[in-house]
């Protein structure tokens, strides 16, 4: 079994589809989410679908090696990022060499950076006046939104659109190619070895 951990801040809808894609398949599984954010509703989820959770603060992740341990204790292969509002630090980048991946909200190199996450991006995007929006699933490296990317997918922003509707469109797009990005990914870097 290839292994993985997701790494959720907040809501955790996408947290949630993911576990449940991979919930019967034959080569990766979800073994735990890693929150940093006790008030997460993505506790929840991991409860209900019986994930176990791993917690801590931005500070413990900064500065020790906590979250290193219990990705070693679940014997994690992969980092999958979803809404997971933290910088992954230095140590944790090197011991996982191109097997972080993370998903932005936004077409990337556009509306990433610092500041760019959650709402903010859906507002940059309808204050610039874009026609278009949608994913970018990348790699994760040393600077933020910065890393590979391996997958894009557009929808169209209409004239009635606001934020809150391009969210909706966005993370549609989210949960139909998340998954199976990942699963793509994964499977095609265990064939190299
Ligand atoms: C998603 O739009 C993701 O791209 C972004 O944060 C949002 C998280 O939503 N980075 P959820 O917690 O999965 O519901």
């Amino acid at each position: 079994m290839i292994n993985i951990a997701i790494f959720v801040s907040g809501n955790g809808s996408n947290a949630e589809n993911i576990t449940r894609y991979f919930q019967d398949h034959s080569q990766i599984k979800v073994k735990a989410f890693f929150c940093n954010n006790k008030e997460a509703y993505a506790l929840q989820r991991a409860k209900t679908l019986h994930i176990p959770t791993v917690l801590f603060s931005g500070k413990e992740l900064r500065e020790t090696e906590i979250v290193l341990d219990q990705l070693k204790k679940y014997n994690i292969h992969y980092l999958i990022l979803a809404g997971f509002m933290l910088k992954i630090p230095q140590n944790i980048i090197q011991q996982f060499p191109n097997r972080i991946l993370n998903i932005h909200p936004a077409l990337l190199p556009k509306y990433g950076g610092k500041g760019m996450y959650g709402m903010h991006v859906h507002e940059a995007v309808i204050n610039a006046r874009e026609n278009k929006s949608g994913i970018t699933i990348h790699l994760v490296n040393e600077n933020y939104d910065e890393g590979v990317i391996l997958f894009q997918q557009s929808c169209s922003i209409t004239s009635d659109d606001n934020p809150e509707s391009l969210a909706t469109k966005v993370h549609q797009l989210e949960y139909k190619h998340y998954p199976q990005e990942i699963e793509k990914f994964i499977i095609a870097d265990n064939k190299m070895i």
